[in-house]
């Protein structure tokens, strides 16, 4: 099993430049189902997650082709439409795969994909949805069945913007009979990014971005060429490890636009920062302490929660962060408590006191976000720390190492 070793206080000097979404690329992945024919996504990143879903994609009988960084897929005229456990438990985004195998073949039979670390994480918002549009669903045996010839358009209200719900919901609307509106959208850019792409495959879709989007229902979809966006959580990590350590830090090719709320909070704790239209250069700086809650974008996102806490760890006084979109999403502070952290907990709420030297320690990651959290704070703290279960990191951030590295972190991976 490979860990990490970081021997933290290396100023961060130089350049990384920020690869495509996770999130983003894989409804955009899940989405060819629609329709056969030759699909290719661009600026596709290298992750485990990406792995996950070729391997998923494949089973259905969609065939993955890879040069670089991107990714050309073919989708025939059959495919199964039976998405197992045993690939569908390596990732719950794979619930994506519902919406467009139901719009498109009238019945799908999708393995649930079971809680995780940071919450329970159910789907009853996606299956409600797709009740509304008439499909007839059925749990048996740990597995999805939904049937509907075709589905009809409808008004669909999600009681929270979920953001895989808006995304399942999107692309099964493409194919359905009539207007679907979706209100209380997510507004999340890689929804944006999704409705792009499935508008250049000739769906009709509006409002993309807000929190009512419309979709008029069409007969047939064709492929097309589109790009994953940037990646805005893994620009926000980085962004983080230069506000944290000493040095000056260029975090370039993202959208400044997609992260507002989190550079609105790094102004607040005293960053020094220039941002120009995709790229920041972030300067050492004595971190002030902010409290900070998690919302659906446009707010902070809680994809960024526990980076944001292993900053305030640096700032002196005292700092609430509410977590309000996951139940469980504080599995980093036991871990940040061994490299000397003093954090409470209460409910969702997590009441830091910062500004005492962290000091290396043996960690153990829990879940993507607290690994990345555990690198910043391992960059920071005196002496080394060694981070375990770093299959997590894998998922979501491509060449973390390398990258680190490549700006003066005295980071490497090693093998037990
Ligand atoms: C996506 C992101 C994840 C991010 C999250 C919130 C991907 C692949 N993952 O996850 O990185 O942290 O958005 O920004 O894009 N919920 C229900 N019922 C449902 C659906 C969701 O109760 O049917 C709840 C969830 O348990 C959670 C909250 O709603 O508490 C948000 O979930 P959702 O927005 O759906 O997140 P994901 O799409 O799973």
């Amino acid at each position: 099993m490979d860990y990490l070793k970081i021997k933290g206080g290396a100023p961060l000097n130089g350049t990384i430049k920020i690869g495509g979404a996770k999130n983003a690329a894989l409804p955009l992945l899940f989405s060819t189902l629609l329709c056969e024919g030759e699909h290719t996504l661009t600026n596709v990143p290298q992750l485990e997650d990406i792995r996950s879903t070729q391997k998923l994609l494949e089973e259905l009988g969609l065939s993955w082709e890879k040069s670089g960084d991107k990714v050309t897929i073919t989708r025939p005229q059959k495919i199964n439409t039976l998405a197992p456990y045993n690939l569908v438990r390596k990732m719950r985004a794979s619930i994506l795969c519902l919406g467009p195998i139901l719009a498109r073949e009238g019945y799908a039979k999708v393995s649930l994909p079971g809680g995780c670390a940071i919450g329970s994480r159910p789907i009853d918002l996606h299956l409600e949805a797709l009740k509304k549009m008439g499909a007839e669903i059925e749990i048996t045996a740990g597995y999805v069945i939904a049937k509907c010839a075709k589905l009809k358009g409808t008004d669909i209200y999600f009681d929270f913007p979920t953001v895989g719900g808006t995304e399942n919901i999107l692309m099964a609307a493409t194919l359905a009979e009539g207007t679907t509106h979706i209100q209380n959208a997510a507004r999340e850019p890689e929804i944006v990014n999704l409705a792009d792409q499935l508008i250049a495959m000739g769906a009709q879709i509006s409002g993309a971005g807000s929190s009512t989007i419309t979709i008029e229902g069409v007969t047939s979809l064709k492929p097309c060429s589109h790009k994953v966006r940037p990646d805005r959580i893994v620009a926000g990590t980085y962004i983080c490890a230069g506000a944290m350590t000493q040095g000056t830090l260029r975090v370039e090719g993202f959208n400044p636009e997609d992260l507002k709320a989190f550079l609105e909070k790094l102004k607040k704790v005293e960053v020094q920062f220039d941002l120009e239209d995709h790229a920041i250069t972030v300067t050492s700086s004595t971190i002030q302490s902010t409290d900070m809650q998690t919302q659906p974008h446009p707010g902070f996102p809680t994809d960024l929660q526990a980076q944001y806490m292993a900053m305030m760890c640096l700032a002196p006084g005292r700092t609430q962060i509410s977590e309000n979109i996951f139940e469980n999403r504080f599995m980093h502070v036991q871990e940040l408590e061994r490299l000397g952290a003093n954090i409470k907990i209460e409910a969702n709420k997590a009441l830091v006191t910062g500004g005492t030297q962290l000091t290396g320690a043996p960690v153990m990651a829990t879940d993507l976000r607290a690994s990345a959290c555990l690198v910043l704070a391992g960059l920071v703290a005196h002496g080394t720390t060694e981070i375990r279960r770093i299959y997590h990191l894998d998922r979501g951030y491509a060449g973390l190492v390398e990258k680190l590295q490549s700006v003066g972190a005295q980071i490497e991976r090693l093998s037990e």
